[in-house]
Parts: C-alpha cells; structure tokens; sequence
C-alpha cells in the first residue's frame, strides 16, 4: 500500500480510525470518510504529520442516496486512484422491530449496505481493469447469528457477509482481494461495552489482507461463536438460548 491510496469510511472514530492508522504506518495515503469533519481533519493532522502520508478527508452523510456517487466523482476529479476501499462505517439500532422507528431503519439499511454496495460497484471496476487493488467490507459476527433487539442492523451485516463472499466468488483471478471482516464486541463509541478492541480488529484487517478467504471473524472466541451458533447449531435452538438469555439479563 505504499504511496497507495486507500478510502476508509466511517473514519472519524472507533474501528475505522484504528485502520485508518494502521493503514498509514504501512505507508498509505489515505481518504477518510464520515459526517464529522472535524475529527476527520484532527485525524488528517495527526496521520500525516505520524507517519508522512497525504490525507484527504471528504465529510459526507453516506445515508443518502447521492453520497456515493458524489464520493466517486470527487476522487475522479481530484485523479485519485483508489488501490483499497474499506467499507466500515455503520451504524446500528437496538430494541424490538415492533418498536422501531422506520425512517431509522432505512437510513441504517442506507448506510450499512446500500452505501457499501454502491461504493464497491463504483470503485472496484477500476481496481479489476488495473489487475490490482483490495475491497475490505466490515461485517459483525452479528452476521452469522440472527440477534435478538439488534434484528435490521444483524440482517444488514447478514447481507454484508453474503454480497462479500459472492463478490470474492465473482472477482476471482482478477488481482483484487475482497474479504468480508467481522468483528464481535469491540469496544468503540458504538458499543462501550466491547471486550476486543479497535487495534486489535484493525490487525485482524490487515492480516485478512493478506490471506486469501473471502471471510475472516475477528478473535478466536468470536470466530468459534460465528461458527457454533452460526453454522453448526440449528437456528430455532440458538434462537431459543438467545431468548433465555436476553430474558435471564432482564431485556
Ligand atoms: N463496535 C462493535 O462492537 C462492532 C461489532 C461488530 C461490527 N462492528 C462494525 O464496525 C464498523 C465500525 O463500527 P465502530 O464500532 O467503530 O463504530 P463507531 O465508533 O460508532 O464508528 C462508526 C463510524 O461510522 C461513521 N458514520 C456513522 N454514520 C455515518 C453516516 N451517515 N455517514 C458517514 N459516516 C457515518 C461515524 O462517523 P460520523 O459519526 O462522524 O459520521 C464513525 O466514523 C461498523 O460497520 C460496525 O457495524 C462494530
């Protein structure tokens, strides 16, 4: 990725910082992404006085319809050649459907997978027609496990992990890696509670990058979790341990 540019969305705090920076200490220039300009430019200052890189930062609200457009045709402009798009910005709801707020859930679908699906069509073309370049989506092991009170933003990240792992299917023998990589709870402004934390997914990135799967779960515990309660066990079982258990701590 040296003298490389790399777009990371959802930037300006938590997981995507963290890449962002891991990102730069390999010596990639960077675009950053997200609504808030300001720790975006305190990101941008910090990074390149770090580690020497360009950093561009491009404030955008990735839940509406034109951002991706408008994100393709800024980097087109500026002649910005993108060798990585990680997709990583997200946002989640929780609580029971029935009690949900509509024009929330879709700004979170918008975000979560229309953003990430547009920006990958628009952006990764280039990178096939050059034989190289890599598609990075951060999906959860919430992917893997229907979740109870967390259903639209676990289904987005369901999404998430099917399009990744038919994408990579699709791409194969192009030069471009694409991998889905999801994290379980990671301490972030997204959830204080997380017990990994945002370095520790942001390396998991960087060697997923450097593997050849189209799906990597971030940590040992995680990845055995996706595979019990994702893959092995039936779903009405873990459906029902899940309810008990959200019942036992009172939810
Ligand atoms: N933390 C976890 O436990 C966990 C677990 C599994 C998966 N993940 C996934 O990891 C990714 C990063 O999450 P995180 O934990 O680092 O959360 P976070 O700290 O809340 O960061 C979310 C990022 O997305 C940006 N964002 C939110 N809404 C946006 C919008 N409308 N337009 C543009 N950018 C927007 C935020 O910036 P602004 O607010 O400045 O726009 C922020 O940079 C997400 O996809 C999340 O689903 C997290």
């Amino acid at each position: 990725m040296r003298d490389k540019f790399a777009v990371v969305t959802g930037a300006s705090t938590g997981i995507g910082a963290a890449i962002a920076e891991r990102l730069a200490a390999h010596g990639a220039h960077l675009v950053l992404v997200a609504r808030s300009a300001d720790k975006l430019d305190e990101a941008a200052a910090r990074l390149s006085r770090r580690h020497g890189v360009t950093v561009r930062t491009l404030p955008l609200d990735l839940a509406t319809a034109d951002a991706p457009t408008r994100l393709a045709k800024t980097l087109a402009d500026e002649g910005i050649e993108v060798e990585m798009l990680v997709n990583n910005a997200g946002v989640s709801a929780r609580g029971p459907v029935l009690d949900g707020d509509p024009a929330r859930f879709r700004s979170l679908i918008d975000i979560n997978v229309n953003a990430l699906t547009e920006l990958t069509t628009l952006l990764m073309p280039a990178m096939v027609a050059r034989g190289h370049g890599a598609v990075v989506n951060i999906a959860s092991t919430g992917g893997y496990i229907p979740a109870l009170y967390l259903a639209v933003y676990a289904a987005t990240k369901a999404y998430v992990v099917s399009f990744t792992q038919a994408l990579w299917a699709e791409t194969q023998g192009t030069g471009v890696r694409v991998v889905a990589v999801s994290p379980g709870p990671t301490k972030t402004p997204m959830n204080t509670r997380g017990t990994r934390s945002a370095e520790a997914v942001a390396a998991t990135v960087l060697r997923a990058l450097s593997g050849n799967g189209p799906a990597v779960v971030d940590g040992k515990v995680n990845a055995l979790n996706a595979f019990l309660f994702g893959r092995l066990l039936p779903t009405r079982l873990v459906l029902a341990v899940a309810r008990r258990m959200m019942a036992r701590s009172g939810v």
